[in-house]
């Protein structure tokens, strides 16, 4: 009975210092989550606990002239070639929440970020 309730008492422990951790707290979602990417790749360390930078969405995805090609077809407009020049990949891609694109509060392009 003793040794149940000890047992009982470790899972616990064990359960909580596991959700409270940020690798559960931080999901991350589409291609990066079918890549396994994983939270150094773009963090730089093992245990983040603040946002990622910028400088690590270059190092795998090319500089902004790079980005703007894949896009440069979309009828309406280039999400990555516009009048409000190089913005930070991380204004509209979000890798831990719904992404957004800040063209949105003034024009109604039909393009959704990932
Ligand atoms: C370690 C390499 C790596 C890093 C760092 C990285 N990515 Fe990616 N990213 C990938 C791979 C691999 C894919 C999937 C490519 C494919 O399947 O075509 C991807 C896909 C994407 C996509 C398409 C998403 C989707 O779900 O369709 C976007 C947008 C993107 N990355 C933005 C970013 C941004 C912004 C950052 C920086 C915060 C970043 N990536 C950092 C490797 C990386
Ligand atoms: C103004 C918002 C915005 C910013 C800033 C932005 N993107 Fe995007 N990105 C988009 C949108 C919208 C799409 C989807 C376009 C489409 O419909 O094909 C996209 C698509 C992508 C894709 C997928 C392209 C494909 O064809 O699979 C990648 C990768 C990507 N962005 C990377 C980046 C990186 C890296 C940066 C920073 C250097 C960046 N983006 C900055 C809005 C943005
Ligand atoms: C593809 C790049 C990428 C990967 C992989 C990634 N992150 Fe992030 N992370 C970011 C970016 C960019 C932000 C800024 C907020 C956002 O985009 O959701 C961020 C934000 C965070 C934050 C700060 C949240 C806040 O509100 O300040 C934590 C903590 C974090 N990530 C933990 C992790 C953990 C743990 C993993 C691995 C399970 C991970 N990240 C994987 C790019 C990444
Ligand atoms: C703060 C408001 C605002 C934001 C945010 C904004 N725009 Fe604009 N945009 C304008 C205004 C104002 C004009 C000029 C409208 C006109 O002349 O009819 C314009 C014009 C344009 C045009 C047509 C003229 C040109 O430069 O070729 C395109 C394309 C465009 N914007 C794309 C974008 C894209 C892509 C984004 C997001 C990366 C964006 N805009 C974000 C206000 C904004």
């Amino acid at each position: 009975m003793k040794l149940s309730y000890v047992m009982i008492s470790i899972i616990a422990v064990v359960c909580a210092v596991l959700l409270s951790s940020a690798a559960f707290a931080q999901e991350l979602k589409g291609k990066h989550k079918e890549n396994a990417i994983a939270c150094v790749d773009c963090h730089k360390v093992e245990n983040p606990d603040k946002p990622a930078s910028m400088e690590s969405c270059i190092e795998c995805h090319g500089s902004y002239a790079d980005v703007k090609e894949l896009t440069k077809d979309l009828p309406e407009a280039n999400p990555h070639d516009s009048h409000l020049g190089e913005l930070d990949c991380r204004d509209c891609h979000k890798m831990h929440k719904p992404s957004e694109v800040v063209c949105a509060s003034c024009h109604n392009f039909d393009f959704v970020a990932p």
